[in-house]
């Protein structure tokens, strides 16, 4: 039992909101057992946060508080920066800055690693610090562990993951009670599900950088955000998620990544997914992540993504990995990115022309001979097989027997720059009468 009496590790904390009082408190209450596995104590020593007052009172008297971080990242008596700040701006900053005086650095920042993680990881392996993130991704499920950790055996093949809550909440919302995406989107907001400013959430970027994160440990690349296909869930209509149910399946914002025989797909989208699949059973603000592995076969992780103590746990897990791992050889440790640096991948990100998937369409058509024959004749010259077809029972539009109608197309795999050809000419058909909806469907088998 000699190493639980070395001193305690210490720890400056950059902002102290949901996240930072969190990780205060988690450690306050469960220090002993905290201190047991980690081999010595953990001790938050330095907070810094614009609002003074706000930390003080979160912290208590024992506990530096400024309103300056850089006095945290300079003080030769922290140990580890923990970066809470979150952003591109400052945080990036701050991190280098902590990275450069040598000291160990937890963050939840996941847009700053999809986007800066290259710069970044490079600057901790030159000073042998580490860099741990796993409240980066799926708020307090383990998921970067079991990637980087607990799968290490295989070869991943693919990762599909509800890694953005605010999303699949309004997405249960609409499925639930009916809604259209702006009224669930107002409820999530009321209820504080998702923020004044939701767009990051609702157009696919936050759950974008966490499948970059996922892709780059999962393959061994570099995080390349940029690459990624990202969209989010604005344009989704209550009608298509009911459509998709009438066909057995359920609408989720899946950020995927899949090995492929020409490179990675990296891409997040509204996909319809079976609705006996487990993840298309996770509601509300829930994150799960299913991962397939050559060895394995298919995982599932499933929790809270986001929130005070959620979020805590993980940063906490990564503490103590940090206070357990800081004086062996940097070259013992796990690597950042799972993959040695010197042995990473050069497999390319696919164009999302480049993807294979299946698809579902919405067509409004006129309802008059020789329509559905069109449209499915343009699908065959392409190449394109369907699965399903579905038609609502026609409107009477502008009496004396003009109808309209909702056509509902399930496709087979095709190559999605096919599937963009074919929705050109579908589209330019004069009895197509609106806008075609395109969602992308994933088996997950
Ligand atoms: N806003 C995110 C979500 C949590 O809704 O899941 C932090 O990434």
């Amino acid at each position: 039992m000699k190493s639980i009496n070395l001193s305690p590790i210490r720890v400056g904390l950059l902002g102290m909101g949901t996240v930072g009082t969190g990780t205060f408190n988690v450690l306050q209450r469960n220090q002993e057992e905290i201190r047991r596995r980690a081999g010595r104590g953990i001790e938050i020593t330095m907070v810094a946060d614009l609002d003074v007052a706000r930390a003080r009172a979160a912290v208590g008297d024992g506990v530096e508080v400024v309103a300056d971080a850089r006095k945290v990242v300079a003080s030769p008596d922290i140990d580890i920066v923990v970066e809470l700040i979150g952003g591109y701006g400052i945080a990036k900053a701050l991190v280098l800055e902590a990275i450069e005086a040598g000291k160990h650095v937890v963050t939840a920042n996941k847009a700053l690693l999809a986007v800066h993680g290259t710069e970044i990881f490079a600057a901790a392996h030159r000073k042998g610090v580490m860099v741990a993130f796993e409240a980066a991704v799926a708020g307090g499920i383990p998921i970067i562990k079991a990637l980087r950790e607990g799968l290490t055996a295989n070869s991943i093949q693919w990762i599909a993951g509800i890694i953005n809550g605010t999303t699949n909440f309004i997405l249960s919302e609409m499925r639930d009670k009916g809604l259209d995406f702006d009224v669930a989107l107002k409820e999530a907001q009321r209820l504080g599900y998702a923020e004044a400013d939701p767009s990051f959430d609702i157009e696919g970027v936050d759950a974008g950088h966490k499948v970059t994160l996922m892709s780059a440990i999962a393959f061994g690349i570099p995080v390349q955000f940029d690459k990624a296909y990202v969209e989010g869930i604005t344009n989704l209509a209550a009608q298509d998620i009911r459509y998709a149910e009438q066909l057995g399946y359920r609408i989720k914002l899946l950020g995927i990544t899949k090995r492929v025989a020409k490179g990675i797909e990296l891409r997040v989208h509204p996909s319809l997914v079976p609705a006996k699949r487990l993840i298309a059973n996770v509601e509300g603000a829930m994150n799960a992540v299913v991962v397939q592995g050559d060895a394995v076969g298919t995982t599932l992780y499933y929790g809270k993504g986001a929130g005070s103590e959620p979020t805590a746990s993980a940063v906490i897990a990564d503490l103590v990995d940090i206070a357990r791992l800081h004086t062996a050889d940097p070259g013992h440790r796990v690597p950042h990115l799972a993959f040695q640096p010197d042995a990473m991948s050069d497999l390319s990100v696919l164009l999302m022309s480049e993807v294979v998937t299946s698809y579902y369409l919405r067509l409004k058509v006129a309802d008059e001979a020789g329509v559905l024959a069109k449209v499915t004749g343009i699908l065959a010259s392409l190449g394109i097989s369907i699965d399903a077809v579905l038609q609502r029972e026609a409107d009477e539009v502008g009496g004396e027997g003009a109808t309209q109608t909702d056509l509902i197309i399930l496709t087979h795999d095709c190559l999605e720059a096919r599937m963009n050809e074919a929705l050109a000419e579908i589209q330019a058909l004069p009895t197509v009468l609106a806008p075609i909806t395109r969602i992308r469907k994933e088996e997950l088998a």
